[in-house]
C-alpha cells in the first residue's frame, strides 16, 4: 500500500523538480498580491491548490475501491480522524489542513511516505487536532450564548488561519 503510493507521487514529485514552476518565480522575483483583481486567487495559492489536487488524486488512485472505507483502516496511522471515509480524510486534508494554512501537502509529509511523523508540522497539527476539538467542545457546553444553538458552533483551522501558517504573525 505504502511503496504503491509512493510510487505514484514520486513520479509526481520528480516532474515537479524538473523546473521552477511560473508561480514560484514570479513569487521570489516580488511577493504575491494579497487579491488578485476580479476576486481570483493570486497565482500562488492557485498554483499551491492545483499542486495538492494533483497530489489528492494520486493517492485517489493508490486507495482505489477503499475509498469509502473509515480513514483509519485504509491508511496506516490515522489516530484522530478515523472514523471519516477515506474520500472525506482527504478533502480535509487538502481544504481543511493545506488550504487553511495556505501550504502544499508537503509542508507537513514526506509524500513518498505520508504516515511518517518525521516533520516538525505534522506533529504540531496533531497538536492544533487536541486544541480545535477542546475548542468546540467547550462552545458546545456554553449556556449564556444567544448566538447559535450548540451544534452549530463548531469553528475549524480555517477561522485562525485563514491562509496563514501563523495566525499570529499579522502581515
Ligand atoms: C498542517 C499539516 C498537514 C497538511 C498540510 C496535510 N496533512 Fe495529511 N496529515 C496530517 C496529520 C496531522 C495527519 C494524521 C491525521 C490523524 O491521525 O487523524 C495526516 C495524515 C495523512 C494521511 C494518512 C497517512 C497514513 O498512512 O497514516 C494522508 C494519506 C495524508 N495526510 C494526505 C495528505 C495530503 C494529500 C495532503 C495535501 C492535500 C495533506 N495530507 C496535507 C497533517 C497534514
Ligand atoms: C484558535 C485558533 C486556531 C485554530 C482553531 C487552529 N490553529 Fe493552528 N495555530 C494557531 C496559532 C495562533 C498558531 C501559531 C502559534 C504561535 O506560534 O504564535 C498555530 C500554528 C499551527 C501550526 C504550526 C505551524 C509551524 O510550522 O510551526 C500548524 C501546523 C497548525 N497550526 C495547524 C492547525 C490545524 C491543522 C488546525 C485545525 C485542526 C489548526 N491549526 C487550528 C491557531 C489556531
Amino acid at each position: 500500500m505504502r511503496h504503491a503510493i509512493a510510487a505514484v507521487l514520486l513520479g509526481a514529485t520528480l516532474s515537479c523538480r524538473a523546473g521552477p514552476t511560473p508561480a514560484a518565480a514570479s513569487s521570489a522575483a516580488s511577493p504575491a498580491p494579497a487579491a488578485a483583481p476580479g476576486g481570483t486567487l493570486p497565482d500562488s495559492v492557485a498554483a499551491i491548490r492545483a499542486a495538492n489536487a494533483l497530489v489528492v488524486d494520486s493517492v485517489l488512485r493508490a486507495i482505489a475501491g477503499q475509498e469509502s472505507k473509515p480513514a483509519a483502516e485504509v491508511f496506516e496511522d490515522v489516530r484522530w480522524l478515523k472514523d471519516v471515509n477515506a474520500r472525506t480524510f482527504l478533502t480535509i486534508m487538502s481544504i481543511g489542513y493545506a488550504n487553511a494554512l495556505g501550504v502544499r501537502c508537503a509542508y507537513c509529509h514526506d509524500v513518498s511516505n505520508f504516515a511518517s511523523e518525521e516533520k516538525r508540522p505534522k506533529r504540531a497539527a496533531r497538536e492544533m487536532q487536541v486544541m480545535h476539538r477542546s475548542i468546540n467542545t467547550q462552545l458546545m457546553a456554553m449556556q449564556n450564548l444567544a448566538t447559535q444553538p450548540p451544534d452549530r458552533r463548531a469553528i475549524n483551522c480555517t477561522l485562525c488561519h485563514q491562509g496563514r501558517i501563523n495566525p499570529n504573525k499579522r502581515p
